[in-house]
């Protein structure tokens, strides 16, 4: 084979070749997954990011390269020319794209060798992440880590190209700011020409698309990197990305119908998955009730019921407890399990217990009746209302909890989350979406002792509710929204204040100062007394949705270089000591870390 770059200008990718092209001389480059030596033959499968062939070196043909071909090991990079030949009859691989056919190789070059890799690089098996992260490079040949990488791809050039098609315009902002309001802790920094001064890095464009809008921009959308420094979670990294969009003069019911397009073009063009538009909604109160979170997962059944009026004669002492402290009686209904054991009952009042809650009651319809510790306390005609409250038919379980009423909701719902898992419960559907509307413009932080915003600042109370904000804030609705799927929050967005009175009456709820509000957003400020338009938006997790449409738990592995759990970058070492000349020139001196 020649020794220049010629060597490697391959003709087809290793996922390219089928058997309308055998008989036909090809150049393939690629490394190699496997080498078996087989009667007299070696077999190597060739593998880059679009598939695998097998290449068959027989001495026969050639000697010299068949000597070669010896020498090689997984992970080689190696590229090879030969003849396209349909496999013989029987040994077809139906699981490969390319399994109908097999390169007899007539030369080889081997571009470069490779050590032993750290991890078995096989398809399908559980390895050690840490591993697989300092070795991102090797952990990026496996085909799954691929077809994310693919999967991820896909669905941002359909956002782009969607938003494009509806006369959004693509606009960078900066990403060297002044801190923005979204609640976590700002990555910061140092100015070399300012001395003293720090930049943050933005959590998100929120501030900038508002000022766009002012800007007579319109309709802004931005795949935009964001930055926080919050404690990690298996969907939570310090950098990440949103599908980031601003509208102006419209509601709410404009952004729900641009997102549910977005939406569906992304799924059936990223993934063939037809989605049902529109999304259901619910309310901030209601999800709470029925759901005891504000993320509800609607792939599985078992709302939560209230069920303190259905049981309000029953002497039993925790039902009577709860109803003098101004609590509920609430309970979820697990269909066809009125067969548990003794044993796994016990099981899932430890589950309650670990969910928060104080006790769980169960109630089993069962084949030969009702079976139920309550049965003593609640009579036949009571125990029938109950079963037709709850829906319940023969072999299901009704579990009941009784408490103060957001605590039994929360608990119940995280109980309905884990039964679901523990028992293995098909969903109805794969992707259930859902828009969570109405959430309360303020909530109060007991640690700090004082009314915060749920959301962010810049977010409008509903109209009907303003009269509320002096007398009541903790009970004024906020025009904002949240899209949930699977019981994950994958965006967040609102209709915006657009009015500087508003505005500063906001703040002043939440105890921003008129001098403070000024000192931080009085260019936004300033900007709404210059004809700002009413707008308003939202922002999606790309990864978040990604890590979902691709069935995995972890946003890690939907990014190519993410950070571990402790925000470090097992393949760089980022973060590190800044050098004491970096130190000196920005005049920034370390304190000893503290332990
Ligand atoms: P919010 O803070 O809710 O809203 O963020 C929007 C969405 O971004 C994703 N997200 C994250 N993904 C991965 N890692 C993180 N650390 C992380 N933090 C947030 C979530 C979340 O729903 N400016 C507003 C949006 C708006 O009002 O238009 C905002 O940023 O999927």
């Amino acid at each position: 084979m020649k020794q220049d770059a010629e060597k490697y200008k391959r003709t087809h990718t290793c996922g390219a070749l089928a058997r309308k092209d055998s008989g036909g001389t090809v150049t393939l480059a690629g490394w190699i997954n496997r080498r078996r030596d087989l009667g007299g033959l070696i077999f190597i499968d060739l593998r880059d990011r679009h598939g695998m062939t097998q290449v068959v070196f027989n001495p026969q043909q050639n000697e010299e390269v068949f000597r070669m071909a010896e020498n090689l090991k997984a992970e080689y990079v190696i590229a090879i020319k030969g003849t396209v030949t349909d496999r013989p009859e029987g040994t077809c691989n139906r699981n490969l794209a390319t399994g109908e056919i097999e390169v007899h190789a007539t030369e080889l070059s081997i571009i470069n060798p490779s050590k032993v890799p750290p991890f078995n690089m096989a398809e399908g098996l559980s390895l050690d992440e840490t591993l697989r992260l300092k070795y991102r490079y090797l952990d990026l040949r496996r085909p799954g880590m691929v077809a994310r990488m693919v999967l991820r791809h896909r669905a941002a050039k359909v956002v782009r190209d969607y938003f494009d098609g509806e006369g959004f315009l693509e606009i960078e902002t900066p990403m060297l700011v002044r801190s923005t309001p979204e609640g976590a802790r700002d990555y910061l920094v140092p100015s070399r020409v300012n001395q003293g001064k720090f930049y943050a890095l933005p959590q998100s464009p929120q501030l900038f698309k508002q000022l766009l809008m002012v800007g007579g921009i319109d309709r802004y959308f931005q795949i935009a990197r964001c930055f926080r420094d919050e404690d990690l979670r298996a969907d939570r990294q310090p950098e990440f990305t949103q599908i980031d969009m601003e509208m102006s003069f419209v509601t709410r019911e404009d952004v729900f119908d641009t997102i549910e397009r977005m939406l569906f073009q992304v799924f059936e063009k990223a993934k063939s998955v037809e989605l049902q538009t529109p999304f259901p909604r619910i309310s901030y109160t209601d999800a709470i009730n029925r759901y005891g979170t504000d993320k509800p997962d609607l792939r599985f059944g078992m709302e939560i019921t209230d069920i303190t009026s259905v049981v309000s004669g029953v002497k039993f002492e925790v039902f009577e407890k709860t109803r003098e402290g101004g609590g509920k009686v609430k309970a979820i209904k697990l269909p066809g399990h009125s067969h548990l054991s003794r044993k796994e009952i016990e099981e899932l009042v430890n589950m309650a217990k670990t969910a928060g809650l104080s006790g769980l009651l169960t109630i089993a319809f069962t084949p030969g009746g009702v079976k139920s510790f309550l049965t003593r306390f609640i009579d036949p005609e009571c125990m029938e209302s109950l079963r037709k409250a709850m829906g319940a038919v023969e072999g299901d379980l009704l579990l009941i909890a009784a408490g103060e009423t957001a605590k039994v909701s929360e608990g119940l719902g995280k109980l309905r989350l884990d039964m679901a898992a523990k028992y293995k419960l098909k969903p109805v559907v794969d992707f259930s979406f859902l828009w969570v509307v109405d959430f309360p413009l303020y909530k109060f932080n007991a640690e700090e002792n004082r009314i915060e915003a749920e959301h962010h600042p810049f977010t409008s109370p509903l109209p009907e509710d303003v009269h509320l904000m002096d007398t009541d804030p903790l009970k004024v609705r906020a025009n904002a929204y949240d899209i949930v799927l699977n019981g994950v929050e994958l965006g967040s967005g609102s209709v915006r204040i657009h009015n500087r009175e508003m505005q500063e009456k906001v703040f002043r709820i939440t105890g921003i100062s008129e001098e403070e509000a000024y000192e931080k957003f009085g260019f936004l400020l300033s900007a709404f007394e210059f004809g700002a338009p009413p707008h308003g938006g939202i922002a999606l997790g790309l990864d978040r949705l990604v890590a979902i449409m691709a069935g995995t738990e972890s946003i890690r592995e939907v990014l190519a270089f993410p950070k571990n759990q402790s925000a470090i970058c097992p393949l760089t070492g980022a973060p590190v000591e800044a050098t004491p000349d970096q130190l000196k020139l920005l005049k920034i001196s370390v304190c000893e870390p503290s332990s």
